[in-house]
C-alpha cells in the first residue's frame, strides 16, 4: 500500500494516526495464518492505544528531514513489539491483569496459550516489517532488536528483581524504567532517524531525547496508576501498590515525582533547540506525554 504521506506540516496527527492504524491493519490482514492466531494478533495490536511509539518513530524521521513514508515500516515494527510487550506483561505470570485499552485482555479473551503464541508472532512480524525499510533497513533491525532485548531485561527486574548489588533503590527503579520502557522509546525515535539516513549529531540528539522521554513516559504512567480511575485509563488502576512494584511516587513521593516529569520535559526541550522547526511535533508531543492523563 502506497501511503503517500504528505510533508508533515500538512498533517495533524489526527491523519498521520489514520495512516499509522490502516498500516497496522494492512500488516496482520495480508498475512495467511492459524485463523485463532490472526484474531488474536488482530485484537492485540488494533485495539485502540495510543499509538505514542509509531508518533515517535515518524515525527523523529520527519525531524532529521527525512521522508515520513520511509519510516512507516519501522513505526509498524515498533508499535508490534510494543503490544506484544503488552500482551506478555498481562499475562498471570507477569502483572496478571485483566483489562487493557478498555477491554479484556488478550489472554483473557483468547485464553493463556494463544496470548503467548500471539505475542510471539507479533515480535517476529516486526522484524519482517523493520527489514522492509527501504532505507538503514538494518541499523533499524539491530536497533529493534537491542531494544527488544532490553525491554525483556527491564521486565524480568521489575517482576523478579536481581539488580546490581551496588544500586540503591531509586538507582534500581531507574534502571527498570530506563529499561522495560526507555528502550522502545528511544528505539521508536532512533529508528526514525536511521529511515532519515540521518547525520551523527542528529542521530545522537535524537537518541538522547528519546531517553528523557522514555523515562518521563513511564514515570507519568506510575503516576497515573496512582491517581486515576481504572476506567479512564482502560487499564486497571492500583495494581502497582497493589503488586508491591517499585514505581516513582512509591521510591519518590507524588509531588516528587511530578517535578521529576516537569524537569525532564525542560531538558528534552533544551536538546530539541539545534534541530529548529522540523522537531516542533516532538516539542508538541513532548507537551502531551508529560501532561497526558491516560
Ligand atoms: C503502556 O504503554 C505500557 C507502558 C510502557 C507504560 P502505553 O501507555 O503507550 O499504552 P497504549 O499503547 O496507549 O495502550
Ligand atoms: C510496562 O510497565 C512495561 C512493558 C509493558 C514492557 P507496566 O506494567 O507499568 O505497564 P501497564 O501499566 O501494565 O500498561
Ligand atoms: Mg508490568
Ligand atoms: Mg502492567
Ligand atoms: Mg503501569
Amino acid at each position: 500500500m502506497m501511503l503517500e504521506l504528505k510533508s508533515p506540516q500538512l498533517l495533524t496527527d489526527t491523519e498521520l494516526l489514520a495512516h499509522i492504524e490502516g498500516a497496522l491493519t494492512q500488516v496482520i490482514a495480508t498475512r495467511s495464518l492459524a485463523a485463532k492466531l490472526k484474531e488474536a494478533t488482530q485484537y492485540a495490536l488494533l485495539g485502540g492505544g495510543k499509538r505514542v511509539r509509531p508518533l515517535l518513530c515518524l515525527h523523529c524521521c520527519a525531524a532529521a528531514n527525512g521522508n515520513m513514508d520511509h519510516a512507516m515500516p519501522a513505526a509498524v515494527a515498533i508499535e508490534m513489539i510494543h503490544a506484544f510487550s503488552l500482551v506478555h506483561d498481562d499475562l498471570p505470570a507477569l502483572d496478571n491483569d485483566d483489562l487493557r485499552r478498555g477491554r479484556a485482555t488478550t489472554h483473557v479473551a483468547f485464553g493463556e496459550a494463544l496470548a503467548i503464541l500471539a505475542g510471539d508472532a507479533l515480535l517476529s512480524i516486526a522484524f519482517e516489517q523493520a527489514l522492509s525499510c527501504v532505507i538503514g533497513a538494518a541499523h533499524i533491525a539491530h536497533e529493534l532488536a537491542s531494544a527488544t532485548t532490553e525491554m525483556i531485561s527491564g521486565q524480568v527486574l521489575d517482576t523478579l528483581g536481581g539488580f546490581p548489588k551496588d544500586f540503591n533503590p531509586a538507582q534500581q527503579l531507574e534502571l527498570i524504567h530506563r529499561q522495560k520502557t526507555g528502550a522502545l522509546i528511544r528505539a521508536a525515535c532512533r529508528m526514525g532517524a536511521f529511515a532519515a539516513a540521518a547525520n551523527a549529531d542528529t542521530l545522537d540528539r535524537l537518541t538522547r531525547w528519546g531517553e528523557t522521554m522514555g523515562l518521563m513516559f513511564q514515570v507519568v504512567d506510575d503516576i497515573l496508576d496512582e491517581t486515576q480511575s481504572s476506567q479512564h485509563l482502560g487499564k486497571s488502576a492500583g495494581k502497582d501498590a497493589a503488586q508491591g512494584k517499585m514505581t516513582y511516587p512509591k521510591i519518590h513521593g507524588l509531588a516528587w515525582s511530578r517535578d521529576h516529569v516537569k524537569e525532564l520535559l525542560e531538558h528534552s526541550e533544551q536538546l530539541l533547540k539545534p534541530l529548529g522547526a522540523p522537531a516542533q511535533p516532538l516539542r508538541t508531543m513532548a507537551q502531551a506525554l508529560a501532561t497526558r492523563t491516560k
